[in-house]
This record gives structure tokens, sequence and C-alpha cells, in this order.
């Protein structure tokens, strides 16, 4: 398929998706959310494909939601357009998902990169949530994942002041996996994305959905729905080979099965 506002690409067992509106910066508007939701959803249904990359421009992430887009907008257009509901279905997606992030991750961009499970970024991304100087807030649910991301007293100095952090405060504050150079950033965010892609996906997907329960949910409820989830991989081939080939000292040979 074709993709009006990002490029797509598929390495081995990894989906490639990659914003490309150089000229905003890759500000999220409608388009780009039908057009990463689309691919994202063609990955997701792909047993082929074991993680996805999501990444932008050397300069930028994504300098957040398009601001042109979104300014004569009324309240109740917003809401009966459903403007960001199509970022749920990108949220939603089973298959885990790397945000390799170089530069600005703004606004939505941070926010975007929220909905991923790892956030690998160069030593030269800029985290922030400046909504506050538009006279909005965040509106992708950048209030909400973020205070789970770094605790209350980091968000709300981002989300209040609207300053941006680089990314040695981000990963002090646990926004973010992994920094690297930004010259290495595309390598290490691919071999992150071969190693989860070589493990088997029912285990991959027990383990997205434990770890989203583990933000929405008590600790009972999560701890209850983790040995659930976790009796039922017994039931795999998967788990079966991988304990036979810890055994015999061997690689396992995964079949998602
Ligand atoms: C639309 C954007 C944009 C955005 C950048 N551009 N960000 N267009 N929406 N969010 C466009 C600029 O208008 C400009 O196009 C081009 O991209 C390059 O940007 P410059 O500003 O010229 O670059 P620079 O001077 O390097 O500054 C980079 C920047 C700045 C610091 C990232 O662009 C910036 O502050 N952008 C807005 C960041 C922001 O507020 N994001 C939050 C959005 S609200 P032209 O054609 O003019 O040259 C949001 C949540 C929505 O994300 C939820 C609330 C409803």
């Amino acid at each position: 398929s074709t993709y009006e506002t990002i490029l797509v690409e598929t390495r081995g067992r990894v989906g490639w998706i990659t914003l490309n509106r150089p000229e905003a910066l890759n500000a999220l508007n409608t388009q780009v959310m039908h057009d990463i939701v689309a691919a994202a959803s063609e990955f997701d249904a792909d047993e082929r494909i074991g993680a996805i990359v999501l990444t932008g421009s050397e300069r930028a992430f994504a300098a957040g939601a398009d601001i042109k887009e979104m300014e004569a907008k009324s309240g109740l257009d917003m809401v009966m357009s459903d403007h960001f509901g199509g970022w749920a279905r990108f949220a939603a997606v089973r298959t885990p998902v790397i945000a390799a992030v170089s530069g600005y991750a703004l606004g939505g961009g941070c926010e975007l990169a929220m909905m991923c499970d790892l956030i690998i970024a160069a030593d030269t991304a800029k985290f922030g949530q400046p909504e506050i100087n538009l006279g909005v807030i965040p509106g992708m649910g950048g209030s909400q994942r973020l205070v789970r991301a770094v605790g209350y007293y980091k968000a709300a100095d981002l989300v209040l002041t609207g300053r941006m952090m680089d990314a040695a405060e981000a990963e002090r504050a646990g926004l973010v996996s992994r920094v690297v150079p930004a010259a290495d950033l595309l390598e290490e965010a691919g071999k992150a994305a071969d190693t989860i892609a070589s493990k088997s996906l029912p285990s991959l997907y027990a383990a997205k959905a434990a770890l989203d329960v583990a933000l929405e949910s008590t600790l009972a409820e999560g701890i209850r729905f983790e040995r659930h989830v976790f009796a039922g991989l017994f039931d795999t081939a998967d788990q079966k080979e991988g304990m036979a080939a810890f055994r015999e000292k061997r690689a396992p040979d995964f079949t998602n099965r």
C-alpha cells in the first residue's frame, strides 16, 4: 500500500513506519493519523511481523498535532469529529512498537511516542508538552500517560510551563528507555526491534497486554491478569519449545503456535 504522509517498509520481521511531512516537522494532521493507524493495523494483522518501529526525521519525530489544521475549530467541532479518536487504535496495537525519536517530540509527538512500548531517543531528542503555550492542554493522552511515565511533579513541570526537556533529562525521568548517539539511532532501534521480533508472538502479545494492565488497573487486578495470561502460555507449543531449548542448551525455534 502507499501512504501520503508516511514511508512504510518491512525489514525481516520488523515493520518500519517513518513520518514524512518534512515541511511541517512531521506535524500530526488527520491524514497522518489515518496513515499511521492503517499501516500499524496492517503490520498487526501480519503474523510475520514481531515488532514495529515508528520514527521521524533527524530534526523531528513530530512537532505536535497540526496547529494549522486545528486552529479554526470549535470545541463542538473537536468533539463531533472525534479529532484524535483514531489514535486509540494505534495505542491498541498488539505488536510491540518502538518509538525511535530524534529531534522534536512535542505535544502530540510526545504523546504519540508515549503510545509506543519502548522509546529509544537520540541524544539530540527534545520532549515536551507545549500546548499550554497555545492556550490548550495535551489532547492525545499526554496529561495521563506523562504522569504515569515520570510521576506527577515532573509531568506538572512540563505540562504547566510548556518547556522542553532534553534526552538526558527524559531518561533520568523515566520517559526514555535508552539514549543513543544520534548517528546510531536507527541501527539501535532496529537491533532492539529484531531482538523483540525473534520471540514467540503469543508471549509478546501477552507481555504487552500485561504491561498495559499495569498502567490501567490496581495491583491486585493486574496480578490476577498476569497469572491468568501466564498460565495460558503453557498451552502453547512455543512454551514447550522455549523450555526444551533451554534444557538442550540451544536457541529456540519458535513457530508462533
Ligand atoms: C503545524 C508546524 C508545527 C505544528 C512546526 N510546524 N510545528 N505546523 N503544526 N505543530 C511548521 C512550521 O509552521 C513551519 O512551517 C515548519 O513546520 C518548520 O517549523 P519552524 O517553526 O520554522 O522551525 P523552528 O524555528 O526550528 O522551530 C521548531 C519548533 C517550532 C520549536 C518545533 O516549530 C514549534 O514550536 N512548533 C510547535 C510545537 C507545538 O506547540 N506543538 C504542540 C502542538 S498542540 P512554515 O510553513 O510556517 O515555515 C498538540 C496537542 C494537541 O500537539 C492537543 C490540544 C488540542
